[in-house]
C-alpha cells in the first residue's frame, strides 16, 4: 500500500531536500502544536465561519487580509496547489488570450502550462551562463536592459517574469529589474517561490515585494517550514485588478481546499515577520552552514557561489562525479539531496539540519571526492542551449500543445516544431518549449544534453512534434 511506502520513505536516513520544514524539524512552534491535535476534526472544507480564498467573509479572508499587510502587499491569496495553480491562476488573470509574456529560459513548467492554459504568447529571454560552474545565472541589469530594449523593438510584451532566486539558490538584484520594467509600463510577476524566506534575514536579498514587483508567488513550503502543496500569491499596486486575478484564481482553485492547510499557510507566513527570532534562526543557519562550505572547500569540492544560506551547491564539472552520478552513490549511503544536475548537485540544508547531518554527509564527501564517476561525454563540455537573447515560437503554445502530432526521434525532428515540452525533473526547467522550431544546433545540443541527463526522468531521444 501507498502507506506503507510513504512511512518507509520517511524513515530515510539523512533527506537534505525539500519540504524546507526538514521532516517537521524546522515547523514554528504554532504549526507544530497545531499538527499535535487530532487531525480528523481539523480536516475541514469552507464552512460558513471559515469561508475560502476567494470568499469575502470569515476566518480565510482575515487570515488572508493580515497576511498581506504583514507582508506590505495590498492583497494576498492561499492556495492548495502549490506555486504551480498560483502561477497558472496569475496569468490567467493578468493577461487575455494572445498577449505576451516576457520570460526567461529557467521558467518553471507550469508557467509554459499556464500560457497554454491562458493562450498567451510567450518570449523567451536566454540568462547568462557561468561556464566555470555550468548553470544559468540570474540576469544583471545590463543584460535585462538589453533584452527589454530588443522586446521593445521586435514585439513588444504585455508582463514580465523573473524567477528569483534560482533553484540553486542564485539571486538577482530586483529592485533596478523592477523599475526597468515600470519605467516601460510593464508590470512584473516574480517566481519567488525558492524565496520567500529572504524577508527573515537583513543580509538576504531583497524579496521580490520589497523591489516593487506587482504579483508575486511564494511556495510555503519551498521557502518557508510550510506544508507541501501551500502557496501565496500577493498583488501590490493597481498594476494588475484583483477582480481579474480572482476569476484566473476561479478557473484552477478546488470548491473545497483544506482549512487545515490554509491555517497552516498563515503561521507559515508570518513566520519571517516573527522577530527577533526568525533572523536568530537563519542567522545560526547561516554561521553554521558557511563554516561547513569552508570546510568542503578545503577537502577539494568546488562549492557554486549561492545567495541562499540555506542551499548548497557542489559544482561537479568537469572533474569529479557528475550531480546525477553523485546522487546514486550518495543515495547508496542513505544520503538524499535536492538537485542532481549534469553539472552540479544541490543540497537542502533547511532551517534545522538533521542531527549529525553535516558529519554523515562531509565523511560521505571525502569517501567520493576524486572518483571519476562522469560519463565521457561529460568532460568539460557543458554548454549553454543555443538560443538568442530573444526568441518568439514559431506557433503559440497553445497551438502547439492541441495540435494534431506525431512523435519523431530527435534527428527526424529538425525543421519541426515540437508540441510538447522536454524538461528533466527535477528541475522541471524545459529544455525545449512546445512551439519552439528545432533546428540542427538546437537538436546537437538536445541531443548532448541527453547524455548529461541519463537517469529516470531524464531526457527521451524522442520529441512530439506538429504534423
Ligand atoms: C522556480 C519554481 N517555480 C514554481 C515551482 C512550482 O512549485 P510548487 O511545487 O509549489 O507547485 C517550482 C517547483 O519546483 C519552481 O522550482
Amino acid at each position: 500500500m501507498l502507506l506503507g511506502a510513504l512511512q518507509q520513505a520517511a524513515e530515510f536516513t539523512l533527506p537534505l531536500h525539500l519540504p524546507a520544514h526538514g521532516r517537521g524539524r524546522g515547523f514554528p512552534p504554532a504549526l507544530a502544536a497545531l499538527l499535535q491535535q487530532p487531525l480528523g476534526h481539523l480536516d475541514l472544507p469552507e464552512l460558513p465561519s471559515l469561508g475560502g480564498p476567494l470568499l469575502p467573509h470569515g476566518a480565510v479572508a482575515e487570515a488572508q487580509r493580515s497576511t498581506a499587510e504583514l507582508w506590505g502587499s495590498r492583497r494576498c491569496w492561499f492556495g492548495v496547489n502549490g506555486s504551480t495553480g498560483l502561477l497558472q491562476a496569475a496569468l490567467l488573470g493578468a493577461l487575455r488570450p494572445g498577449q505576451r509574456l516576457l520570460c526567461p529560459r529557467n521558467l518553471h513548467r507550469s508557467v509554459l502550462h499556464g500560457a497554454v492554459l491562458a493562450g498567451l504568447e510567450p518570449v523567451y529571454y536566454a540568462l547568462p551562463f557561468s561556464e566555470r560552474w555550468g548553470l544559468s545565472r540570474p540576469v544583471d541589469v545590463g543584460w535585462f536592459q538589453r533584452v527589454l530594449a530588443a522586446a521593445a523593438r521586435d514585439c513588444p510584451v504585455d508582463l514580465a517574469l523573473l524567477v528569483n532566486p534560482t533553484y540553486q539558490g542564485l539571486s538577482a538584484p530586483l529592485t533596478p529589474l523592477v523599475r526597468l520594467c515600470h519605467s516601460q509600463g510593464l508590470p512584473v510577476l516574480v517566481d519567488e517561490a525558492h524565496g520567500s524566506h529572504f524577508r527573515a534575514h537583513a543580509a538576504l536579498p531583497r524579496d521580490a515585494l520589497a523591489a516593487g514587483a506587482d504579483l508575486v508567488v511564494h511556495s510555503t513550503h519551498k521557502s518557508l517550514p510550510g506544508l507541501t502543496q501551500t502557496a501565496v500569491l500577493h498583488s501590490c499596486g493597481g498594476r494588475i485588478s484583483g477582480e481579474d486575478l480572482e476569476q484566473g484564481l476561479l478557473l484552477l482553485q478546488t470548491s473545497s481546499p483544506s482549512a487545515l492547510l490554509l491555517a497552516a499557510t498563515e503561521l507559515v507566513a508570518a513566520w519571517p515577520h516573527q522577530q527577533p527570532q526568525a533572523s536568530h534562526l537563519l542567522g545560526r543557519a547561516m554561521d553554521r552552514w558557511g563554516r561547513w562550505r569552508r570546510q568542503l572547500t578545503g577537502m577539494g569540492w568546488r562549492v557554486s557561489p549561492c545567495d541562499d544560506p540555506l542551499r548548497l551547491r557542489l559544482c561537479t564539472a568537469p572533474w569529479g562525479p557528475s550531480g546525477l552520478a553523485l546522487d546514486e552513490r550518495l543515495l547508496r549511503l542513505g544520503i538524499a539531496g535536492e538537485l542532481p544536475e549534469p553539472a552540479g548537485f544541490t543540497f537542502y540544508l533547511g532551517f534545522q539540519p538533521p542531527r549529525q547531518a553535516l558529519g554523515r554527509l562531509r565523511n560521505a564527501l571525502a569517501q567520493l571526492h576524486g572518483s571519476s564517476l562522469n560519463p565521457p561525454e561529460l568532460t568539460g563540455t557543458l554548454r549553454p542551449a543555443p538560443t538568442p537573447l530573444l526568441a518568439r515560437a514559431a506557433v503559440p503554445p497553445r497551438s502547439a500543445w492541441f495540435g494534431p502530432t506525431r512523435r519523431l526521434p530527435l534527428k527526424q525532428a529538425v525543421g519541426r516544431v515540437a508540441a510538447e515540452a522536454i524538461t528533466p525533473y527535477p528541475p522541471g526547467i524545459p529544455l525545449l518549449l512546445p512551439g519552439e522550431r528545432l533546428d540542427e544546433e538546437r537538436c546537437a545540443w538536445l541531443l548532448h544534453s541527453r547524455h548529461l541527463w541519463q537517469h529516470p526522468g531524464g531526457v527521451l531521444d524522442t520529441v512530439k512534434v506538429l504534423r
